[in-house]
């Protein structure tokens, strides 16, 4: 191992979108194709070298932080509960050394436009951005083929059979058809998709509802393999319909792709009132996107409706913002 020398630059921000999952969550960890788009609201990770090889990590949203010596932990804001919510960080920052073979000390700080814990790729966002600050800083060149695999890897971590979805997304930005193990395909959108996301502030595990549905599966094979692979033709007949820009037949796809995942049990009360009073007011199609479980919804509606949908989400008791695609990926922050 080299160590690094001091003379680096002081400090490097990155930051990654957040994503939205337009069709095949969970599906997609079954090897089915998905489509999930990167949306403006982004996280911000800056990282800083220290004189010691202590990792120490703070998030300014969620109000922990606290320094990693090895596998030690010691919090400093937020408890108990700090050290499960800033591993990640740690985890991306090592995986960065590893690969450059380099021993240093870092001061990693977190802050985000993401909803935490909703389904919008925060998770993957903050690991990402925090690989491409870290790399940054060390003087170690990553192709973004690099960044997405050690991302991947951060989030395998944090739950045990991610698809790769959201740190592709995270790393390369645009509008993907994603499917695990294959080369993921860059669509080319020309038509404005008009979304509107619905949180419904219920806090939820990824990693618990993936394990819920991989139960589920197991226990009834023959029923959900085929809920499983009509998920997959969904996705597929969506990808013609938005390169066509028909978005109404999109939202017919949506509101059939939310269907299936209540079918494997991801759903849940809340969000089938955001969704629904999302339908009601005029959206072309609405359904939960991420993990369920709680966490988002999202809403495609056309733009003249866009606000008659918030506002409808709102009543129905989330909280509900617009959000455009980007096609930006990760970045390094002037
Ligand atoms: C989470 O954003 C998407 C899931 O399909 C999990 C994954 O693909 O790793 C639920």
């Amino acid at each position: 191992m080299t160590d690094v020398p001091s003379s680096r630059k002081e400090a490097v921000t990155a930051s990654a979108p957040a994503k939205v999952i337009l069709f095949g969550e969970h599906f997609v960890v079954y090897g089915e194709p998905a489509v999930v788009i990167a949306i403006d609201k982004r996280a911000y990770a800056t990282a800083k070298l220290r004189k010691d090889e202590k990792i120490h990590v703070g998030s300014v949203d969620m109000r922990v932080s606290g320094t990693f010596k090895g596998a030690k932990f010691q919090a400093e804001k937020g408890g108990a509960k700090a050290q499960a919510k800033l591993e990640p960080v740690k985890n991306a920052v090592q995986q960065v050394l590893t690969t450059a073979n380099k021993k240093a000390g870092m001061d990693v700080t977190i802050s985000s436009d993401i909803p935490v814990s909703a389904g919008l790729g925060s998770s993957a966002a903050v690991a990402t951005s925090t690989i491409v600050a870290a790399g940054h800083l060390l003087g170690v060149e990553l192709s973004r083929d690099q960044i997405f695999r050690l991302a991947y890897e951060t989030e395998r971590l944090v739950h045990g059979t991610p698809s790769g979805i959201d740190p592709a997304i995270a790393t390369y930005g645009g509008t993907l058809q994603f499917q695990k193990g294959k080369d993921f395909e860059t669509l080319k959108v020309e038509a404005n998709v008009p979304l509107v996301i619905g949180n419904t502030e219920v806090e939820r595990s990824t990693g618990e509802l993936v394990a819920a549905v991989r139960h589920m599966r197991e226990k009834h094979r023959y029923i959900i393999e085929p809920v499983m692979k009509t998920g997959g033709r969904i996705a597929l007949l969506a990808v013609e319909a938005l390169k066509k820009g028909d978005l109404e037949s999109v939202g017919d796809m949506m509101n059939i792709n939310h269907g299936l995942l209540c079918a494997v049990g991801v759903s849940h009360e809340a969000l089938e009132r955001l969704v629904y009073a999302a339908r009601e007011s005029g959206a072309l199609g609405a359904k939960l996107t991420g993990g369920g479980g709680g966490g988002c919804m999202v809403a495609l509606a056309e733009e003249k409706k866009l606000n008659r949908v918030t506002t409808a989400i709102v009543q129905a008791g989330g909280t509900a913002f617009q959000v455009r695609k980007t096609d930006e990926g990760v970045r390094v922050e002037p």
